[in-house]
C-alpha cells in the first residue's frame, strides 16, 4: 500500500533524529547539566509528530475517522470519539502493534511507549486539551501520496 510505502520512506529520517538526540545526551556536562536546550521532546510533541506521520491520513487531524485515505477503504475508519478511555489505552496499544482490520501493524516502526505517546495525543485533542493540528502541519506530502 502506498500509504505504508511512504511511511517506510521516513524510516530514515526518524532514525537520523533519534539518533541526533542520543548524540544530544551524551553532550551533557559533568555537573549532569546538558548542553542542549532539552534532553528529550515532551511527550506530547512526540504522539503529535507521529500522529502527523504516521496516522492522521486515516484517522484525519482529530481522530474522527475523516482523514484524506479514508474514503479509498472499504468500510471507510471509525471515530475514535467515546473510545479512549484511559482504561482503554493498554489493550488500543496493543491493537496498533498487531494492526486490524484494514489498519496496518506498527510494530516494526513505532515501539509501545511511542504508541502509548501518541494514542494519548489523539485522547487530548479528542477531549479538548490540546488543539487538533493545523491541516498543513500534517504532512501534505502523504496526503497527496495516499489517494
Ligand atoms: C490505512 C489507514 C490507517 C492508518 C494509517 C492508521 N489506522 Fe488506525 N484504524 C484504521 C481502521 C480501518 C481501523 C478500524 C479497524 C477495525 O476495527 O477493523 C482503525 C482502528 C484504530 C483504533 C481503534 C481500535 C479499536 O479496537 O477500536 C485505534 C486506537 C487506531 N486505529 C489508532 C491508530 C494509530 C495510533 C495510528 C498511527 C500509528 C493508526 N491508527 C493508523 C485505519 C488506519
Amino acid at each position: 500500500m502506498s500509504i505504508v510505502g511512504s511511511l517506510r520512506s521516513l524510516l530514515p529520517v526518524v532514525v537520523a533524529v533519534a539518533i541526533s538526540l542520543f548524540a544530544g545526551a551524551a553532550l551533557a556536562k559533568p555537573d549532569g547539566t546538558s548542553t542542549m536546550p532539552s534532553k528529550r521532546p515532551a511527550d506530547y510533541e512526540v504522539g503529535k509528530r507521529l500522529w502527523a506521520q504516521s496516522c492522521w491520513q486515516c484517522h484525519g487531524t482529530s481522530g474522527k475517522g475523516d482523514g484524506p485515505a479514508a474514503a479509498a477503504l472499504p468500510g471507510g475508519v471509525p471515530s475514535l470519539e467515546g473510545k479512549m478511555r484511559a482504561e482503554d489505552i493498554p489493550r488500543m496499544v496493543a491493537v496498533v502493534q498487531a494492526g486490524k482490520g484494514r489498519m496496518p501493524a506498527y510494530s516494526e516502526d513505532i515501539d509501545e511507549h511511542d504508541t502509548r505517546r501518541t494514542l494519548i495525543y489523539i485522547k487530548d485533542v479528542l477531549e479538548g486539551r490540546k488543539p487538533p493540528p493545523a491541516e498543513k502541519d500534517a504532512g501534505d506530502e502523504d496526503a497527496s501520496e495516499g489517494q
